[in-house]
């Protein structure tokens, strides 16, 4: 399976603070935002990522994450020349995804919980087998996202964009699975009355063919569209908290490389002296002490 980050956009909703940085390279407490999505993928088991950019940020991604094998994955960069909607993902660099499934995650959402990594592996499963899988999150503005209707047994009914009445208050959130067709399925995506090609429309197409599935973030999860100033500093906040109460650390590219065995200890151990003046570089030190 390929992963997707889509790490595009010109980031106005966050100016001034993203006017001289991308959005996606902004701190969430101890690590550059683009660290969280990019965990995600790998705890998938995703090791091959192409990560989707403006021009003019891809030198800082390439600064910031090189060619992955810091954190034991092959990273490859395109540019989005414009931001002409999320179902592009899939048309930019049809050579790297040939005829895989792939999952596609935006740069700027933030997923924490203690069995994430079990619904990534069966949103993996059923990608192999054929199905898409989309994520939903309970939220209080629904108007704001991509909006799924389910029935009492989970299964999607509909999915409407950034609806004015929606139908249900989970939002699908930035995270999608899917099969080795999605790339035909995108080519089809028409632009939608904003101009852009819409992950909905895309979603929509699977849920015709009745082969996509809805996963709910419930009680335990946490999401974050870490797109405001708010979200931003309620992200860092929750990170926060997480990492000093439980003297742990979350969402770490390179603590789930090492645990997945795909990172040798002295590539680790040259990260964690890299990093040594901080908490950060020190929790690498005791997992190389402890061992996987
Ligand atoms: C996009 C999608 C929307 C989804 C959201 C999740 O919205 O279009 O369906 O719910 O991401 O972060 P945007 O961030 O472009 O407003």
């Amino acid at each position: 399976m390929k992963g997707i980050i889509l790490a595009g956009g010109t980031g106005s909703r966050l100016f001034p603070i993203t006017e001289g940085v991308s959005k996606q390279l902004m701190p969430i407490y101890d690590k550059p935002m683009i660290f969280y999505p990019l965990s995600t993928l790998m705890s998938a088991g995703i090791r091959d990522i192409l990560l989707i950019s403006t021009e003019e940020d891809q030198a800082s991604f390439k600064r910031l994450l090189g060619d992955g094998s810091k954190f034991g994955v092959n990273i490859k960069y395109v540019i989005q020349p414009s931001p002409d909607g999320l179902a592009q993902a899939f048309l930019l660099d049809k050579e790297f995804i040939k005829d895989e499934s792939v999952a596609m995650i935006l740069g700027d959402n933030i997923f924490y919980g203690a069995n994430m990594t079990d619904k990534l592996l069966e949103a993996k499963t059923n990608a192999e087998n054929g199905k898409a899988t989309i994520f939903g999150y309970q939220v209080k503005d629904p108007e704001r996202f991509g909006i799924m209707e389910i029935n009492s047994e989970g299964k999607v009914l509909s999915v409407e964009e950034k609806p004015e009445h929606p139908k249900s208050d989970y939002a699908i959130t930035g995270l999608y699975f899917y099969p080795s067709d999605v790339v035909s399925h995108a080519e089809k995506v028409e632009p939608s009355a904003r101009g852009e090609l819409e992950i909905t429309t895309l979603n929509d197409f699977y849920l015709q063919e009745d082969r996509l599935q809805s996963e709910l973030l419930g009680d335990g999860y946490t999401w974050y569209d870490t797109g405001t100033f708010e979200s931003m500093n309620e992200a860092s906040n929750m990170i926060k908290s997480v990492e000093t109460q439980g003297n742990r650390l979350i969402c770490s590219p390179e603590v789930i490389a090492y645990n997945n065995g795909w990172l040798d200890k002295n590539i680790l151990q040259k990260r964690a002296e890299l990093l040594s003046k901080n908490t950060y570089g020190k929790y690498l030190e005791n997992i190389i002490k402890k061992g996987r």
